[in-house]
């Protein structure tokens, strides 16, 4: 038996995996930097295409190159046949596993699929930003037996995905809205999905492979499924009376109030004042501010909590966004997956720049040398 002794970090937290120069994040004082931009100047001022041009070329473009940009993203927004006829056959699972399994099918139709250079890497990433928008409004139809919508290629990332899914062009108030949750999503460091797909990138295996792996490791409500999670929270609540008692019941439970709590942010995330101000201006205008107002409850509920450095997080806001965009509760985790398409992107880029397999240690503390006993001795 082993007696050395090793410092454990279990669940890598405190852990920094390598250098980056992707995002900066500092979770005591709740700020969030992409490329060295500060995500409320992003998120005030830009749009989703040129942070993707950000994080994926390193600064913010002139307008040719944002031009030239959104031209590759709207050229790419078919999916080959043969990946409609997946969905279909896939159609009555969860949009996250059908995202997944048509990400995963479009790599055999991808030209570029082993092309690990920098600028493969770049192409694809975009192509799979706007492939994946095609492929979750294509489910989204599918489901309801409905046929796809063409893209309209005079209209932007988000508002195509609107009119993708609907058949309507979006106002701008909402185009916006959808632009900003974008935006708000598309990098955060080693997160989960994230750090996952930097171990797929990492074994030199290709981007949609890596992608893949973030799909699948964003679906958990530790992770991405948070914003799911609480808008089911919001509606079993259904009054903002209720809240406390809610939460009160739960936490005595030893149960989670989803969408509170960061591994790394210790101080209000920086991205939720964003959400909270649009879901409580979209509340107000459609007539439905009770979604806010439960959600305000739950935050004021919460409020012990703060001292232990537990406070809302990106996805506590977000489902109220989307509930009253009349969104189905199973495309929020999707469309958070969307807008992170250029993070994990970059990720994979920086590990293909300096790589280095990521393979980390287990503590063994089973059995050792045991005798092997033929079947047939076995009690
Ligand atoms: N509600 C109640 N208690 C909480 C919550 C929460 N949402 N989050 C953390 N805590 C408590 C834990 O119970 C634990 O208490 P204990 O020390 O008494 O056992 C303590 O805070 C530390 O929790 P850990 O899970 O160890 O902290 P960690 O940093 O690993 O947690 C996590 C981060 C997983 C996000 C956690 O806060 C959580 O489960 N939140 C709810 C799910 C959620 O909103 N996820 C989305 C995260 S944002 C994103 O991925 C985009």
């Amino acid at each position: 038996m082993a007696t050395r002794s090793v410092e454990l970090k279990r669940g890598l937290k405190d852990v920094y995996l390598d250098r980056t120069q992707a995002s900066f994040i500092d979770g005591t004082e709740g700020k969030l930097l992409y490329r060295g931009y500060n995500i409320h100047d992003l998120a005030e001022k830009s749009t989703f295409e040129e942070v993707a041009y950000l994080l994926l070329y390193g600064s913010l473009p002139n307008q040719e190159q944002l031009d030239e940009l959104d031209a590759t993203l709207k050229s790419t927004r078919t999916i080959p046949e043969e990946v409609y006829r997946v969905i279909d056959l896939t159609k009555d699972g969860h949009p996250m596993d059908v995202l997944r399994t048509a990400v995963s099918a479009l790599a055999s139709f991808d030209p570029d699929v082993e092309d690990n250079t920098a600028d493969g890497v770049r192409r694809k990433g975009l192509r799979l930003t706007s492939q994946a928008a095609t492929i979750i409004c294509a489910h989204y139809r599918a489901r309801q037996g409905l046929p796809p919508i063409a893209p309209d290629q005079s209209l932007s990332h988000a508002a195509n995905f609107l009119y993708m899914m609907r058949g309507v062009v979006p106002d701008e108030d909402e185009a916006k809205l959808m632009d900003v949750d974008f935006i708000l999503h598309a990098e955060h460091g080693a997160n989960a999905s994230s750090f996952a797909s930097r171990v797929t990138a990492s074994t030199l295996a290709d981007l949609h492979a890596a992608i893949v792996t973030g799909i699948g490791t964003l679906k958990g409500p530790l992770h991405g499924g948070a914003a799911e999670s609480v808008m089911k929270m919001a509606e079993e609540i259904g009054d903002p009376a209720e809240a406390e008692a809610y939460a009160k019941r739960v936490l005595g439970g030893h149960g989670r109030i989803m969408g509170f709590g960061h591994r790394v942010y210790k101080a209000e995330d920086p991205r939720a004042q964003h959400l909270r101000d649009r879901s409580r201006s979209l509340g107000e205008k459609l007539g439905q501010p009770q979604w806010i107002q439960i959600l305000d409850a739950l935050v004021e509920a919460m409020a012990p909590y703060r001292a232990r450095g537990i406070h809302v997080n990106v996805d506590f806001f977000a489902g109220s966004i989307y509930y009253l965009m009349d969104i189905p509760e199973d495309l929020f985790i999707p469309i958070f997956a969307l807008g992170r398409i250029p993070g994990w992107t970059l990720q994979v880029l920086e590990q293909f720049e300096n790589n280095i397999l990521i393979r980390p240690l287990l503590w063994y503390e089973g059995p050792m040398d045991l005798e092997y006993v033929p079947i047939e001795a076995r009690a």
